[in-house]
């Protein structure tokens, strides 16, 4: 295991070189004045990875198991129990199981990665996250061939989760992934945040983190991973597919039918700070567009 948020590298030792030359190529491209939509995302570009402080990322979320208020999963978050904790893998996979998070973490590779984070609703931030590779931990239990999508479910305990009493939602959360997404080195199952072990209200003790796809994919607090060959159900679309579809890739050219994803708001910029252009993928079109050759992202949304 290499918990690298016990020793003392800093940030910049840990961050994978490719991040560094990604952010160095949009740098360069804002000042060429190619690939970016406007001034506006260009200097948005160039600060984007300065991260969001703790409280910004621990005080505003979106985790309804605790209640629809922002401030809820802090709030509410701490009744749930998080040790012991497995994560049953099962389907298209050699070695079907119950994993407890402990052994997984024994054999997986803790790295930082600031990742900008952009929820459906057009609020965002950048957020130092601490995680694996999806991809290592789903070879952990052998992928099979026919395997086409996975799909992830989160914890059931209505007696710690006060807000899977409200019936709203037809729980467990379920998100889903096809599988070249699942294995892109983008995706990441993170498990701290700012060097330290991921709050409960973020996802504790392990989430998925996909940065170029609208937050809710992001799926706390993990229990179930199955294999599949058929796109799974996920939460959102099953409660408004109009408006919420599988994808969720960050779009500024696809809005919302009820507001506009050109714009976002950067959460801690203060109450008048102006609403920044949203980037294609939000900023990882280069890793990640040939996912979608020949999609039609208007209907695939
Ligand atoms: N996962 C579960 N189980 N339940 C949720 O309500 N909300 C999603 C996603 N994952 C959610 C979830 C949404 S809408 C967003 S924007 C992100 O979590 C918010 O993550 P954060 O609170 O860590 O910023």
């Amino acid at each position: 295991m290499a918990y690298r948020w016990t020793n003392n590298l800093t940030r910049n030792d840990v961050t994978p070189e490719r991040y560094f030359l990604n952010r160095r190529q949009v740098m360069a491209g804002a000042a060429a004045g190619i690939g970016l939509v406007g001034a506006g995302a260009s200097a948005q570009a160039q600060d984007a990875l300065e991260p969001n402080s703790w409280e910004d990322i621990t005080e505003y979320n979106n985790f309804y198991e605790f209640g629809t208020d922002k401030s809820d999963p802090a709030s509410y978050a701490d009744a749930l129990t998080i040790d012991p904790w497995s994560i049953t893998i099962d389907g298209l996979v050699d070695r079907p199981g119950d994993y407890d998070f402990k052994d997984v973490m024994a054999e997986m590779t803790v790295e930082e990665r600031i990742y900008r984070f952009r929820c459906v609703e057009a609020w965002s931030m950048v957020i130092p996250w601490n995680g694996f590779e999806l991809a290592d931990m789903l070879a952990m239990a052998g992928v099979q061939e026919q395997a086409k999508y996975v799909r992830f479910e989160t914890l059931y305990r209505p007696d710690e989760m006060r807000g899977q009493r409200a019936g709203w939602i037809d729980w467990p959360y379920v998100e889903g992934l096809r599988l070249d997404e699942a294995l892109h080195p983008l995706t990441i199952m993170a498990t701290g945040i700012y060097d330290r072990p991921i709050p409960k209200q973020n996802g504790a003790p392990l989430r998925l983190v996909v940065p170029w796809k609208y937050g809710f994919k992001s799926i706390k607090s993990i229990v179930k991973i199955t294999l599949t060959d058929e796109e799974p159900v996920n939460t959102w679309k099953a409660l408004q597919a109009s408006e919420y579809g599988f994808f969720a890739n960050v779009n500024p050219e696809v809005d919302h039918p009820r507001w506009t994803q050109a714009t976002e708001r950067k959460i801690g910029g203060g109450l008048f700070s102006p609403r920044v252009p949203t980037l294609m993928f939000n900023g990882y079109e280069d890793e990640v567009a040939s996912l979608y050759e020949g999609m039609d992202l208007r209907t695939h949304y």
